[in-house]
């Protein structure tokens, strides 16, 4: 299980210090909550943000665009260093150039899905992308309750296990040491936390989610 970092609610004040105490904790990975206070009620950083915190890490950079428009951003999120490319179905029906921009740049692409999207929406995509962000809270604001979003996560297995596909299935949202069973359980192959993590002793929480 691979266990990332949803910077949503780090300190923004000692950012880069606080990455690489996070890389010291053993985290695989970071993630990036960009928001635009359309897609989502909330607005956070850019790609300025992501630019400067590059270098603080070698670990991949996962940027989740909850925003309007992804395609007009999505060159200055490549450009910044974000590993891993996360765009929500939801927010374009230009899935597929971006799909292709992004490995055009040979980085990860990921699609993610709110709770209220079926799985059936991400079927026409599993061939052509890394992963699948189910989300377990509706995008915006970290420390929300987890939403179970198993049979979503069921279903999704199985169609990749059943084409034998490469795919790997990341869940963000109220993700803790208890509800990392559940969807581990499901299938999960990725988590991310924001809160559980970044509000407990970092080795700690990282190990309990990893070994979930
Ligand atoms: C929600 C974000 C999540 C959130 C997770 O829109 O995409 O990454 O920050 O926060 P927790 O882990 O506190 O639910």
């Amino acid at each position: 299980m691979k266990v990332g970092v949803s910077l949503l609610a780090a300190d923004y004040s000692a950012l880069g210090e606080q990455i690489k105490k996070l890389e010291k904790a053993g985290v695989d990975f970071f993630s990036f909550d960009i928001m635009d206070g359309h897609f989502v009620p909330n607005l956070t950083v850019g790609p300025a943000t992501i630019k400067s915190c590059r270098n603080a890490t070698t670990l991949p950079i996962e940027c989740h665009l909850m925003i309007e428009n992804p395609e007009k951003f999505l060159q200055e999120f490549l450009d910044a260093g974000c590993d891993i490319i996360t765009v929500h179905l939801e927010s374009t029906n230009k899935m597929k150039d971006l799909i292709n921009a992004v490995k055009s740049y040979g980085r990860k692409v990921s699609i993610a899905i709110k709770p209220e999207t079926p799985t059936t929406a991400v079927i026409p995509f599993l061939d052509s992308v890394d992963m699948i962000l189910v989300m377990t809270v509706d995008p915006g604001f970290a420390g929300q309750p987890f939403i179970d979003e198993s049979e979503k996560i069921k279903a999704l297995k199985s169609e990749i296990e059943r084409r034998k596909l490469n795919v790997e299935i990341m869940i963000d949202g109220g993700v803790n040491n208890e509800t990392a069973k559940i969807v581990k359980k499901a299938g999960a192959d990725m988590l991310v936390s924001a809160s559980y993590i970044l509000k407990n002793d970092y080795k700690t929480a990282i190990e309990n989610l990893r070994n979930a």
